[in-house]
């Protein structure tokens, strides 16, 4: 059986890191793209390229699915990892804040989903799209309306893609993981709380402490990194993987108990300790 190729987004930190050297451990063609490719500190091998591409320009996306084709011949997996979170009080978001977080989180990734299935039917050949998206896919918390919308759009996006592109022989899964140690809550986050009404202020710093703390108990990614590789290798038509002991555990109690009771049980947590 012919080496197998995946094309990893966000490639340079976190998730999309550790998932490219646990694919290139396991035997696959890894193409690691990032927006810097010159800064990759992924070492080197044979069976990988650091490729530049940013999901927010489609020449880019162009260029580095030609440059891997020209290398590994053809595309078997593509894992949509690239994204940040904005968060803070929605009010205190600019228009420019809200554009680039979707421009980011979903039309970027749209933008790679509709390369790879144009390229993937002309060919005939089969493919798997894994999307990134997060247990904030499916469940939300406070403060952080404008990253749920992008994940709850690329959940809905994803699942409805699900049926038309199957009798292509094209599969697309859902990655869906709980807090994950990584540079995701510093480096890669934006904020809205400098602008933000001052009504907002004091019970935000709380929430924000709180937050903080539960994300302190959060999961490694290569556990992540093991659960998409079993998404890209699995011959089942499941759509949605849960990563990360959190995730198991919300999306759980989200199924089982009453919403009202589930809203409860976020505001005790996030809230706790504010006078509200
Ligand atoms: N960590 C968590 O708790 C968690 C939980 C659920 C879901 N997720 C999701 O997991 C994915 C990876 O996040 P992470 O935790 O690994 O965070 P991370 O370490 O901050 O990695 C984010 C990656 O996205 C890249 N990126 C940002 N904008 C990009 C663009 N326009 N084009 C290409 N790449 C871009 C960054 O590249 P640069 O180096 O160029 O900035 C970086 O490599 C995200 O989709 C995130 O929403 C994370």
């Amino acid at each position: 059986m012919s080496t197998k190729t995946v094309l990893i987004t966000g490639s340079s930190t976190g998730i999309g890191k550790v998932t490219a050297l646990y694919f290139l451990e396991k035997g696959w063609n890894v193409a690691a793209t990032m927006r810097t490719p010159e800064k990759s500190d992924l070492g080197s091998n044979s069976r990988l390229l650091a490729v530049a591409l940013d999901v927010t320009k489609e020449e880019s996306i162009k260029s580095a699915w030609a440059e891997i084709t020209r290398k590994f011949g053809k595309i078997d997996v593509v894992v949509n990892n690239a994204g940040y979170g904005l968060t803070g009080p929605f009010e205190g978001a600019t228009t420019e804040q809200i554009k680039r977080q979707f421009d980011t989180n979903v039309f970027g990734l749209m933008a790679l989903c509709k390369e790879a299935i144009s390229v993937w039917r002309t060919k005939k050949e089969k493919g798997i799209l894994i999307n990134i998206t997060s247990v904030g896919g499916r469940v939300t918390f406070p403060y952080y309306s404008l990253y749920h919308s992008t994940k709850w759009a690329v959940e809905g996006f994803t699942e409805s893609l699900n049926y038309e592109v199957a009798p292509l022989g094209i599969k697309v899964k859902l990655v869906e993981p709980g807090a994950i140690r990584t540079d995701f809550g510093g480096r890669s986050a934006d904020h809205t709380d400098e602008n933000a009404p001052r009504e907002y202020q004091s019970i935000l710093k709380i929430a924000r402490d709180n937050i903080k703390k539960a994300v302190e108990r959060s999961s490694e990614p290569i556990e992540v990194a093991k659960v998409i590789f079993q998404a890209a290798t699995s011959n089942s038509s499941q759509l949605r993987y849960k990563a990360g002991s959190d995730a198991k555990l919300i999306l759980a109690l989200r199924k089982l108990v009453p919403e009202n009771l589930f809203f409860s049980i976020i505001k005790s947590q996030v809230f706790k300790g504010a006078e509200i």
